[in-house]
């Protein structure tokens, strides 16, 4: 049974009132605010558990209402909108400090923007916004890509704009602008290689250290199941005498493996990435206690965020 399915018109009326949403996007779902309603901001890092040190991501109807907030635009910005938006890219950007709330940005100079492409998100979005909107799990864990993982992180009774499965099922990619060269601060369902078409280069990924966090969300225990994930590009040798259970591909065979969660084909990043935080809740759902990774997959394109998330995921 479904209880708090919502539709847009109620997703409307509930965010108007300072209420917290579920929403879907076409890369994770969000768990969205109203982004001028300081109390439903400040619920939103409570419900999630989330310090305030991380910042909101804005998310915009359009690409002019970024323009909006900006109080300066860093080169080859609307360059990066025209060719992306709507889609999975967070740009973040200088900001009007006194157009969007501290809490949002939790202080910096500076705000996260993007503009999803989910079309119910894209239609509220045309009717309330900007929406900040986390992704919608518990800090720290594998974020949610069906509304049932955001009914089991926040319970049933919580409002969820139903969407079926993301597209992409890992989070948006994020850049920002240093001395002129666009950086990748996270990496996403968009990848370096897509962005380098536009860019005329491939942007280098930010390295974040405790100093000057690029990304203040990069420096925090996440997207961890509660199983331990052992990563291996050597399964077979390493395998211990009591068989695993493995995450693998679904070309490759993982002979006496106790459990085989499959991502996908070792061709296939798409599926892979589709399918990642589903197969992560799926071991803590069945109360595996550690996992076997078969690591052994390409270094380029969306198999970097697949490959990123999984050291995430197992706190390495
Ligand atoms: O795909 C996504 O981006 C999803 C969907 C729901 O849109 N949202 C999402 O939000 O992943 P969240 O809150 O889970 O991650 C936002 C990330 C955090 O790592 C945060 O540190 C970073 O964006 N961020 C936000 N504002 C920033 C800023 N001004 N500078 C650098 N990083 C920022
Ligand atoms: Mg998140």
């Amino acid at each position: 049974m479904s209880q708090m399915k919502i539709n847009i018109e109620q997703a409307k009326e509930l965010l108007q009132q300072g209420k917290v949403v579920a929403i879907p996007t076409e890369t994770v779902y969000g768990l969205a605010a109203y982004s001028e309603n300081p109390e439903a901001v400040k619920n939103i890092f409570a419900i999630k558990g989330r310090p305030s040190h991380n910042p909101l991501i804005l998310h915009v109807g359009n690409p002019e209402e970024c323009l909006r907030y900006a109080a300066s635009q860093p080169m080859g910005l609307e360059a990066l909108m025209s060719a992306f938006w709507p889609g999975p890219l967070t740009i973040v950007v200088p900001v009007k400090q006194q157009l969007v709330l501290p809490a949002v940005r939790a202080n910096l100079a500076t705000a996260a923007f993007r503009m999803p492409k989910q079309s119910q998100t894209l239609e509220l979005l045309q009717q309330i916004s900007p929406l900040v909107a986390p992704s919608a799990n518990l800090s720290g864990s594998p974020s949610a890509t069906k509304p049932e993982h955001v009914e089991h992180d926040f319970g049933t009774d919580f409002p969820v704009l139903d969407g079926g499965a993301c597209q992409h099922g890992v989070e948006s990619t994020i850049v920002i602008s240093h001395n002129g060269m666009w950086q990748v601060a996270r990496l996403g369902a968009l990848t370096q290689e897509c962005l380098a078409e536009t860019l005329g280069y491939l942007p280098a990924i930010a390295v974040a250290n405790r100093d000057a966090p690029v990304c203040p969300g990069q420096l925090l225990a996440h997207y961890a199941p509660k199983a331990r994930l052992v990563l291996s590009d050597s399964l077979f040798a390493e395998c211990p005498k009591q068989l695993p259970v493995v995450i693998g591909f679904a070309n490759r065979s993982y002979p006496g493996a106790e459990r085989i969660f499959l991502l996908a084909e070792t061709e296939d990043a798409e599926l892979a990435a589709h399918r990642l935080y589903h197969v992560l809740r799926q071991l803590d759902q069945e109360n595996i206690k550690e996992a076997w990774v078969d690591m052994r997959f390409s270094d380029t394109g969306l198999w970097k965020t697949v490959k990123e998330r999984l050291f995430r995921a197992a706190n390495q």
